[in-house]
């Protein structure tokens, strides 16, 4: 591979300088994006090779980013499961039959992942190939605990309350769903490595809704059981959004990294998870603008978290509205940060 920094960081080992990504790369910021979006619906762009490949390559030419991540979605698992999922204009994903009941947790068959999400492999081949071993492949999954939030709630929410409600009320039906959420990602990560990809990460963009004692019940375990089955084959990055309070666990499920958000100081992280290679953290909002304060924050950051074990990162998903040029700006000044 021409450009393994982020595979060599991994495992880390020294690098020349820091790799470079950002969650959500692939999407509405980039002019080009936003015209296959005219054309194919959310979930055909996912599914066709061709247009999964374009999009996922899209950033690592337009911005010159270290490494691609695979054009999909965390909601693949809900569908793998049996339920209909929506991306509507404006609003985001919706699940018009959210699951609130036993019955319905007991139609949910995880036996059928890889037959439902079987273009995955043609997908992700047809990915690797158009990034002619430029950069690594990062596959990734939600976490069970963020995909319950989705399953019950049924769409997007600023506190998920329904599906903590549930979660409380019924902590035993909680686990079943959990379970076979587990089971069907841990499907679904055993058949990206069967195509490919070099490494994963697994998103529990809403762990940090919960207290800590709830996030043990409720998340920690089935990440835990995810990273023993999948990290042995190549390695994960665990990016739990808001789960301060959880570094050292999440340390010690195994997973070769954590991915922090921008509320973590690098020190914080480094005192209570330090033999962890980090990845983050910049507040998305920065790529706003101005320029000049973008590039200041981006160097504050490389300074912060100090030479080693780091991946340059944003502290969640970049936003659609970030112009171009400042995602660029973030990308070329880690790559030209000399420590
Ligand atoms: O990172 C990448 O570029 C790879 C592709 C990717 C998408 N979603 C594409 C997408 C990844 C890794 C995700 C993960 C994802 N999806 C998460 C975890 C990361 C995070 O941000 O916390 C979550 C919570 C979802 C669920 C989801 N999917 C939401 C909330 C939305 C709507 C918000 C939005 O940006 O419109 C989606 C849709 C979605 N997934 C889009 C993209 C590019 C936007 C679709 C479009 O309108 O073009």
């Amino acid at each position: 591979m021409k450009n393994d920094l982020l595979l060599r960081t991994l495992r880390k080992e020294k690098t020349e300088r820091t790799p470079v990504w950002f969650m959500r790369q692939a999407g509405r910021y980039l002019p080009d994006y936003r015209v296959l979006r005219e054309k194919y619906s959310f979930f055909e762009r996912v599914r066709n090779p061709q247009l999964a490949a374009e999009i996922t390559v899209m950033p690592v030419k337009q911005v010159g980013i270290d490494a691609a991540i695979l054009f999909s979605d965390i909601l693949v698992i809900a569908q793998a499961l049996g339920m209909d999922v929506e991306m509507q204009e404006g609003k985001g994903p919706i699940l018009p039959a959210p699951i609130r009941s036993q019955e319905q947790i007991s139609k949910l068959d995880p036996a059928r992942t890889e037959e439902v999400l079987a273009y995955a492999i043609p997908t992700t081949r047809a990915v690797k190939e158009a990034l002619e071993n430029e950069v690594p492949l990062i596959g990734f999954c939600g976490s069970p605990w963020t995909l319950l939030c989705y399953m019950v709630e049924g769409k997007g929410s600023k506190d998920f309350a329904k599906a903590k409600q549930f979660c409380y009320e019924h902590p035993e039906l909680a686990s079943l769903l959990l379970d076979k959420i587990t089971e069907a990602s841990i499907t679904y990560l055993n058949m990206q490595i069967k195509a490919g990809v070099d490494t994963l990460q697994i998103f529990d963009s809403w762990g940090g809704l919960l207290s800590p004692s709830d996030y043990k019940r409720f998340s920690l375990p089935y990440l835990d059981k995810m990273v023993k089955a999948i990290q042995p084959q190549v390695p994960v990055i665990l990016f739990a959004k808001g789960c301060w309070y959880a570094l050292a666990e999440l340390q010690s499920t195994g997973a070769a990294a954590l991915g922090l958000d921008w509320t973590i100081h690098p020190s914080f992280a480094r005192q209570v998870a330090g033999a962890s290679v980090f990845q983050g953290n910049l507040d998305p909002i920065v790529l706003l603008g101005p320029r000049h304060h973008v590039e200041k924050e981006t160097v504050a950051m490389m300074k912060a978290f100090g030479k080693g074990n780091y991946i340059a990162n944003l502290g969640h998903g970049v936003l659609p509205q970030t112009p171009f040029e400042n995602a660029k700006a973030f990308v070329d000044t880690v790559k030209n940060f000399r420590a």
